[in-house]
């Protein structure tokens, strides 16, 4: 079985594009995989967040993937600051990354840009800290977005040289996890592209009913449609895809008909589709509600996560040791 592991970023709760786009796919992967997921906590210091702001957002992020169906049954689940063995792992093979390549990556010169006072070296390095992620688990794949896959490659180089340097064969080079024809594109609510944190165009599972359908209401449309049987402008085929993704398919014949005929009235098509949202969504987020307020259940799936995770991470860390030269006397 092969061995795919996932970072997540601990920032950001789950809009609907990660729910139909990412968390689907793990819950596929963690059942023909021997899956790794964890909660990337270290990476997200390098923007200073408050204490009590890391502690929330890790909370979040943990309570809202178990809630969608994450399961520490089938997968280990951890967070990263729960295994010590990965900054370990982090400090050795930072010996052996060159400032040069890490200057170069498209990432670290994208932050020079949008903090340039704040380039610290944590910066510099999370290529190197995110190789150590994949590596200390030997995992054979990773699921990364297209922003992701410098850094996939550049742990591939360093295990590579890593083998190289100590003339092993002892680091797997990590390949990316292709969903391929799986991966469902969301679109917002601006009428542009896909939903996205960024974008701030997307409907989170933890939305409220009321934010839901102000954030509804307000998507972007036109003017509607002039000549019967005319095609959809962008804005409204994106409110369309999104009915494909939580209306009954009688419910979109009808709105798709209403327009062929120059008779779409947006505001009933919008009311429909945030009913139909909320009545999607309402059920999730009353359980990422429920696993949040659950401290003794988060505690115990991290630090069974952790235990789980260790027992691959010790083994590494001490073959690696080995490998370099820690000896015993
Ligand atoms: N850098 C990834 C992101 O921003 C998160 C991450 C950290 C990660 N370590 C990882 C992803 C290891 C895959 C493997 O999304």
């Amino acid at each position: 079985m092969e061995t795919v592991l996932s970072g997540i970023r601990s920032t950001g709760n789950l809009h609907l594009g990660n729910y139909f786009g990412a968390v689907q796919n793990f819950l596929k992967m963690q059942e023909q995989n021997n899956c790794y997921f964890f909660i990337a906590d270290y990476h997200s210091l390098t923007t200073y967040p408050t204490p009590d702001d890391l502690h929330r957002s890790v909370r979040t992020v943990l309570a809202e993937y178990l809630a969608t169906g994450l399961d520490p049954e089938k997968a280990t689940i951890y967070v990263q600051s729960d295994v010590p063995e990965i900054p370990e792992l982090y400090l050795l093979l930072n010996m052996n990354a060159y400032i040069g390549e890490l200057e170069r990556t498209t990432s670290f010169k994208d932050k020079i840009r949008t903090q340039p006072n704040n380039v610290n070296a944590g910066l510099l390095t999370y290529p190197v800290l995110m190789a150590a992620d994949i590596l200390i688990h030997k995992a054979d794949k990773v699921p990364v977005g297209k922003d992701q896959e410098q850094n996939l490659e550049m742990a591939r180089k360093f295990a590579k040289r890593f083998n190289h340097m100590y003339k092993v064969d002892y680091f797997p080079e990590p390949q990316p996890y292709n969903f391929g024809k799986d991966l469902v594109k969301v679109p917002g609510l601006d009428g542009t592209g896909k939903m996205g944190k960024t974008a701030g165009n997307g409907i989170y599972l933890a939305d409220d009913e009321k934010t839901i359908r102000k954030k509804v209401m307000r998507a972007k449309t036109d003017s509607g449609p002039t000549e019967k049987n005319q095609e959809m402008t962008l804005p409204v085929k994106n409110l369309i895809a999104l009915m494909e993704l939580v209306s009954a398919p009688d419910t979109i014949q009808f709105f798709k008909d209403k327009y062929a005929a120059c008779e779409i009235r947006y505001g009933d098509m919008k009311k429909q589709l945030a009913d139909d949202i909320v009545k999607f969504t309402a059920p999730i987020r009353e359980k990422i509600l429920e696993i949040e307020g659950n401290s003794k259940f988060l505690q115990e799936v991290a630090e069974a996560g952790a235990e789980k995770a260790r027992k691959n991470t010790k083994q590494t860390l001490k073959e690696v040791r080995e490998i370099i030269g820690f000896r015993k006397f």
